[in-house]
C-alpha cells in the first residue's frame, strides 16, 4: 500500500531522522532526536505529530534511549527503562497510542530485569536487549501499515459512489506508518471512485488541516476544499456533505472519543443535519481503563500558538486565550467506529468489551 507522502520517520541505530510538519508543505526537511530525550521533545513541539505515529515514533526513541543507555546490571537497566518511559510519556498525555508503545517496549524487556538487580548484563544479554527492542518497534510499524489498510477498506465500504466528506485535522499518512486512518479511507475510496470531493477544515491553530490534508489529498489526487473552521455549519446547511469522518486519539471503554479540537462541534452539526459521523481507528486506541470520555486527560497547550501566528502577534499584547488540543465527541454523536477489526455501529460499553473477550484473529 504505497502512499506518495515523504517518509515520516527514517531509523537508523544513530538517530531518527524525523519529518519535520511544522514547515509543511512548504518545506520537505528532516530534523535528528539521537536519543529519547531528543524524541520526546520533537513529539512536544509537534515536529511529527498524529496519534499512531507518535506512538511509532516514540517506540524507536525508546530504543535509542537504551541504545544510548550505559547501564551494566539489572538495576541499572529497570532504572534505565523508567527515566526512559517517563521522558517519553511526558510529552502529549492525550493520545494513547503513545503509552501503549512505551508499554510494549518495557514489557518486552522485562525479563532482563528480573532476579538479583546488582547481577552485571553480559554483553550477549545487552545485544539481545538491543535486538528485541529493534524488533518490538519494527513490529508495532508493520502493525500500522495493515491496521491503517484494513480501516480504509472497512470505511470505504460504508460510503456510497460519488460521496463527499468533510475531514478535520489529520488523520493520514502524515499522521501513521501507513496510508492513514481517516484519509486512508478517503483515499482508498477514491481510487474505487467513491468520491467526488472533500471538504477540509484548517484546524487552526497548527493547520494540520491546511497545510497536511489538503496536500495528502492533492498527491494523492483527490478533489479537495479548504474551509476554516467556522464555516462547518454553513457547509453543512448549504452543500451536500455525505460523511464526516475523523481519527481518534484515545477512545473510553463505552466508545466517547478524544479527538482534535473542533472535531465535538462537528459532531453535534452532523447529528442536527443528519449526516452521519465516522471516527476511524486502530483497535488499540481504545482505552479500556476509562469508562467515559470525561476521564480522558485533555492536553492543554500554550496560549501563544492562539494569540501568534508565524510569530506575529494578531491581538493585543495582554489578550488571553485558551488552547485545548482535544475535545470528546460522546458516543452517542457517533455513527460507528471503524477499526482494522471490525465496525461498531453506534458503539457503546458492551460492543467494545466484545472485542476485549473476543480480540479478532488477523
Ligand atoms: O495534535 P495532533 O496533530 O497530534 O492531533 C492529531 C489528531 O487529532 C488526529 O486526528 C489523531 O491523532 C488521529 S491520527 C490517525
Amino acid at each position: 500500500v504505497k502512499t506518495n507522502i515523504p517518509p515520516r520517520i527514517i531509523y537508523k541505530p544513530a538517530g531518527l531522522r524525523i519529518l519535520d510538519q511544522r514547515v509543511l508543505p512548504r518545506k520537505i526537511k528532516y530534523i535528528s532526536a539521537e536519543n529519547a530525550h531528543k524524541t520526546a521533545l520533537a513529539i512536544k513541539g509537534m515536529v511529527l505529530r498524529g496519534a499512531p505515529l507518535i506512538g511509532c515514533t516514540a517506540a524507536y526513541g525508546y530504543l535509542l534511549g537504551i541504545r544510548k543507555s550505559k547501564f551494566r546490571t539489572r538495576g541499572e537497566l529497570s532504572l534505565a527503562m523508567r527515566k526512559i518511559s517517563s521522558v517519553l510519556t511526558n510529552s502529549r498525555p492525550t493520545a494513547i497510542a503513545l503509552f501503549y508503545a512505551v508499554e510494549r517496549m518495557n514489557k518486552s524487556i522485562l525479563k532482563f530485569t528480573g532476579g538479583n538487580r546488582k547481577e552485571r548484563l553480559t554483553l550477549r544479554e545487552r545485544n539481545s536487549i538491543i535486538s528485541i527492542l529493534e524488533n518490538e518497534a519494527k513490529k508495532m510499524e508493520r502493525e500500522d501499515i495493515t491496521a491503517n489498510y484494513m480501516i480504509s477498506k472497512f470505511g470505504a465500504s460504508l460510503l456510497e459512489k460519488n460521496s463527499v466528506i468533510l475531514t478535520h485535522c489529520n488523520a493520514g499518512a502524515l499522521a501513521t506508518m501507513g496510508m492513514g486512518t481517516a484519509v486512508g479511507i478517503i483515499t482508498y475510496a477514491s481510487k474505487k471512485g467513491k468520491i467526488s470531493h472533500v471538504y477540509v477544515s484548517e484546524t487552526r491553530p497548527y493547520l494540520q488541516g491546511a497545510r497536511l490534508t489538503a496536500w495528502e489529498l492533492y498527491r494523492e489526487k483527490v478533489p479537495s476544499t479548504i474551509i476554516c473552521d467556522n464555516m462547518a455549519g454553513y457547509l453543512m446547511k448549504n452543500r451536500k456533505i455525505d460523511a464526516v469522518i475523523v481519527g481518534a486519539d484515545r477512545i473510553a471503554a463505552n466508545g466517547d472519543t478524544a479527538n482534535k479540537i473542533g472535531t465535538y462541534q462537528l459532531s453535534v452539526l452532523a447529528k442536527y443535519h443528519k449526516i452521519p459521523f465516522y471516527v476511524a481507528a486502530p483497535t488499540s486506541t481504545i482505552d479500556y481503563n476509562l469508562p467515559s470520555g470525561k476521564e480522558i486527560k485533555i492536553e492543554q497547550r500554550n496560549s501563544k500558538e492562539i494569540i501568534y501566528i508565524n510569530g506575529s502577534l494578531i491581538t493585543h499584547k495582554n489578550a488571553s486565550a485558551i488552547h485545548p488540543a482535544f475535545d470528546i465527541t460522546p458516543r452517542k454523536l457517533i455513527t460507528a467506529i471503524i477499526t482494522e477489526s471490525r465496525v461498531f455501529r453506534k458503539p457503546n460499553a458492551e460492543k467494545l468489551f466484545q472485542l476485549k473477550k473476543f480480540p479478532a484473529t488477523r
